[in-house]
């Protein structure tokens, strides 16, 4: 949701735009004064004010990373000096200004005779504008800061020489990545000479897959296969493919069909679909915890992250749960995915129902025995 600035020709030239404006459709947030409180409650750096209005400058970005926002999405904000003296609270005002770069929205600056926790004297009030709906399930693919740090934080894609094998072995020449990501596979088969359609909702990994290397060479779709099939004529694709468990994405059995009945409409008759899905049985959410998935990188440009999972909810075929990137800054993005976990069986009669027919399901030799590669043809 884009905030617009105004700045007026006729009144004096100021560090902030005079006014910001909205579209009509806007959802707003109010915040809570932003304090320079630390995880636990405690005040930093009592009575610094440069400290504290860096600190609050953080705690404001993490209650707006919790939104699905960031700086940029404020519409106004007030800084709260706790000082009778004009320099504290313009060295407070810098910290802030710098932090907001480009973004200088409408702002007031104001001394006040005290704040509230002992030892404050800075706080910031901030408007936000958020977008329409809710981050999506898997948020985590579509925020610009996190689709950035996939790759760095997922070095080995070792995983995906099966499929590069598997297209060699079927002869394809035309591939659709349903679920593509950030392109790691769908970039190395366009480089390998195959035509490639990557499909995928989440804009902001397609950002990143457009920079990689044979990018040039594939069709990016930023949508999904029902999208897909609306856009590209007629069947023809050899194979299509969903890599890193795009299949437990979907969770209902309507949206797990719908999407199979739209990759069959895709595939030439004979053409296959092959896709891995996790083996309930293994249990592999039992290491969804803050301790067995962490996971750190150092990003150039970025500098270091580090993620991991915490595990919400586990019931009969569905895993929820939640995963943290932690930035260099200090702000942790937050976002949810529910995963569903299909058996053998049922996987092998949906497929059946949407025009496939399971001719292999084979163990991927980096994660033996952890999932079913699926080699379904579509023979209606
Ligand atoms: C774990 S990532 C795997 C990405 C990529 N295939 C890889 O191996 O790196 C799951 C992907 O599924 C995508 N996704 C989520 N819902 C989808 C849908 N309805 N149709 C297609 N892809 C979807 C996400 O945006 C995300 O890119």
């Amino acid at each position: 949701m884009t905030v617009r600035l105004h700045r007026s020709p006729s009144l004096a030239v100021a560090d902030y735009a005079y006014a910001a404006s909205v579209p009509a459709t806007a959802r707003l947030v109010h915040l809570a004064g932003a304090c320079p409180l630390d995880p636990e409650g405690t005040t930093i750096a009592p009575g610094d004010y440069e400290a504290q209005a860096h600190a609050v400058v953080v705690n404001l970005r993490q209650a707006l990373a919790d939104l699905g926002a960031d700086l940029t999405d404020i519409v106004s904000h007030r800084v709260l000096v706790a000082s009778s003296n004009q320099a504290d609270l313009v060295r407070v005002w810098d910290v802030v200004r710098t932090a907001f770069g480009d973004h200088d929205v409408p702002s007031t600056l104001m001394g006040v005779t005290v704040l509230g926790y002992p030892g404050q004297v800075v706080e910031v009030e901030a408007v936000a504008v958020l977008p329409q709906t809710p981050l999506p399930s898997d948020g985590v693919f579509d925020d610009a800061r996190l689709a950035a740090v996939y790759d760095a934080l997922d070095p080995d894609r070792s995983d995906l020489n099966l499929y590069v094998d598997i297209a060699q072995e079927l002869g394809a020449r035309s591939v659709l990545d349903v679920g593509c990501g950030t392109g790691t596979l769908a970039t190395v088969l366009a480089g390998r000479g195959c035509d490639v359609v990557g499909v995928d909702p989440a804009g902001a990994s397609l950002d990143v897959a457009r920079r990689k290397p044979h990018a040039d060479r594939v069709t990016w779709l930023h949508g999904d296969a029902a999208a897909a099939a609306r856009e590209i004529p007629g069947p023809g694709a050899d194979l299509a493919v969903m890599t890193g468990n795009v299949a437990q994405v979907f969770v209902t059995d309507e949206a797990w069909e719908a999407n199979l009945r739209a990759i069959a409409s895709l595939l030439r008759p004979g053409g296959y679909l092959v896709f891995e899905t996790r083996i309930p049985e293994r249990r592999a959410w039992e290491s969804w915890n803050a301790r067995d998935s962490l996971v750190s990188a150092d990003v150039p440009g970025i500098g270091r992250v580090e993620s991991w999972h915490e595990l919400l909810d586990v019931r009969a075929e569905t895993v929820t749960f939640r995963n943290h990137t932690r930035f260099a800054d200090g702000v942790t993005i937050p976002a949810e995915s529910t995963l569903r976990f299909r058996s053998r069986e049922q996987v092998t009669t949906s497929l059946a129902r949407c025009g496939f027919l399971v001719r292999e399901v084979r163990d991927a030799p980096d994660r033996p025995g952890k999932e079913y590669v699926v080699l379904a043809q579509r023979v209606e």
